[in-house]
C-alpha cells in the first residue's frame, strides 16, 4: 500500500505509533472486546474486570489518544465506546483490523457473568420506575413523546409494508396499550409482551374496553427466554429502557419470522438528562448509525425510516428493519457482546 508522505511527517507517526501502544495491552484488548456491542462507564468496566477504577481510567485514556475509543455523556455518567474506524484515513485500516481481531477474543466466564451483573443491575433500575410510576405513566411519558406524536407516522409507515393474510404482530413493552388497537385491526393476532405488571394490568383494561378479541397479553422479560416469534414485532420508546440495547436489538431479530419486519420508534441522541429521573430512561436517545449497525449485524437490513422533531427539541426516529427470506449475518460482527 502506497502511504503518503505526510505519513512519515512526526507527527502522523506519533498517532500510528499511539495506535500500536494501545493495542498493545492485553486489559486494553479485552477493553475493546467487551464494547464490541455494549458502552460502559468507568465503574462498570472497573466491576467487570475487577480491577481499581484509577487502572482502568488509564486504560481507557489511551484507548481514547489513539481514537479507539469515544465517550458519550449520559446524565452525571460518561459512557465510553469504540469509535469507527475510518479506513480512508492513516491508521484507519489498522484501527478497523484491531477491531475485528478484538472480535474473535474469548471473553473469560467470570468476565461474561460481571457483564451479566452489570446488565441486571440496569435492569432493575427500569422495572422499578415502571412498577413505582405506572399511575402517572401517561404524563410522564408525554414529557418527552406520547404515542399521539409519532402514531400517524408509524401507521404510514407499518401500512406501507405488505404482510400475508393471517400474519401476527408482536409488540415489546406496550405499556399502557394504547397502540394494541392499532396492531389488532391490521394483525390476525397480536402478542404483548411486557415485564410490569402494573403496566400490563393497564394494557389489559385498555383491551377490555375496546373488546380486542385478537391481542393475547404476556407477563415476561422480552429478552429472556421465549420463543414467540412474529411477521412484525415492534417496539415503541423501549429500547432506551433495555439495558443492553446492542444486544436486545440482537435478541428481537430472532423473534422475526423470516421475510418479516422489525419497527423501531425510539428517541435520536440527546442530552435532557432529566429524563432519566422523570421517565426512568436508561439511554438518552441513540444514534440513527448505531440502531443501523446494531441491525445490520444482527441480520436485519434499514429500509425506510421517517424522522420527527418535535416542539420540546426531541427528535424521534420511525425505524423499520427486515429480516430477508434467507438470513445473512454480517461478518464483521462475528460475536454479540456477552
Ligand atoms: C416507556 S414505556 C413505552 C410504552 C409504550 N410502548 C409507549 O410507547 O407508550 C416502556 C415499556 O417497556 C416495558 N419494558 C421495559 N423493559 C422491558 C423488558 N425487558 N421486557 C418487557 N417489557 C419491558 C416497560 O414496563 C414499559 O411498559
Amino acid at each position: 500500500m502506497n502511504l503518503p508522505l505526510a505519513a512519515f511527517r512526526p507527527g502522523t507517526s506519533d498517532m500510528l505509533a499511539s495506535l500500536c501502544k494501545a493495542g498493545g495491552d492485553p486489559l486494553r484488548l479485552q477493553i475493546l472486546r467487551v464494547l464490541a456491542n455494549d458502552s460502559f462507564g468507568v465503574l462498570e468496566l472497573a466491576k467487570i474486570f475487577a480491577t481499581g477504577q484509577s487502572g482502568i481510567s488509564h486504560h481507557l485514556k489511551v484507548l481514547a489518544q489513539a481514537g479507539l475509543v469515544a465517550t458519550r455523556r449520559e446524565g452525571n455518567a460518561i459512557f465510553y465506546r469504540r469509535s469507527l474506524a475510518c479506513p480512508e484515513v492513516l491508521g484507519g485500516v489498522l484501527h478497523a483490523a484491531l477491531l475485528d481481531e478484538v472480535e474473535r477474543l474469548d471473553l473469560a466466564a467470570a468476565v461474561q457473568q460481571r457483564i451479566a451483573e452489570v446488565h441486571a443491575q440496569r435492569a432493575a433500575v427500569s422495572r422499578d420506575f415502571f412498577a413505582r410510576m405506572a399511575g402517572s405513566f401517561q404524563a410522564q411519558q408525554d414529557l418527552i413523546a406520547g404515542l399521539p406524536q409519532y402514531r400517524d407516522s408509524l401507521l404510514g409507515l407499518l401500512d406501507s409494508i405488505s404482510f400475508a393474510a393471517g400474519a401476527c404482530a408482536l409488540e415489546i413493552g406496550p405499556g399502557d396499550g394504547r397502540f394494541l388497537p392499532d396492531l389488532a385491526q391490521r394483525f390476525a393476532e397480536v402478542i404483548a409482551v411486557d415485564n410490569s405488571p402494573q403496566m400490563l394490568d393497564i394494557a389489559r383494561q385498555h383491551c377490555a374496553a375496546r373488546g380486542l378479541e385478537n391481542v393475547r397479553l404476556e407477563l415476561a422479560d422480552a429478552l429472556q427466554g421465549s420463543s414467540l416469534s412474529a411477521d412484525c414485532v415492534v417496539l415503541n420508546m423501549v429500547l432506551h429502557h433495555f439495558a443492553a440495547p446492542a444486544e436486545a436489538v440482537r435478541s428481537l431479530a430472532g423473534r422475526v419470522k423470516p421475510g418479516g419486519s422489525l419497527l423501531i420508534t425510539e428517541l435520536c441522541s440527546h442530552n435532557q438528562t432529566w429524563a432519566r429521573d422523570a421517565c426512568g430512561d436508561l439511554w438518552l436517545g441513540f444514534e440513527q448509525d448505531d440502531l443501523s449497525r446494531w441491525a445490520r449485524s444482527a441480520g436485519l437490513l434499514p429500509e425506510d425510516s421517517v424522522y420527527l422533531g418535535l416542539r420540546n427539541g426531541f427528535q424521534i426516529q420511525v425505524r423499520h428493519f427486515r429480516l430477508p427470506a434467507v438470513t445473512t449475518i454480517d461478518s464483521s460482527h462475528r460475536k454479540p457482546s456477552q
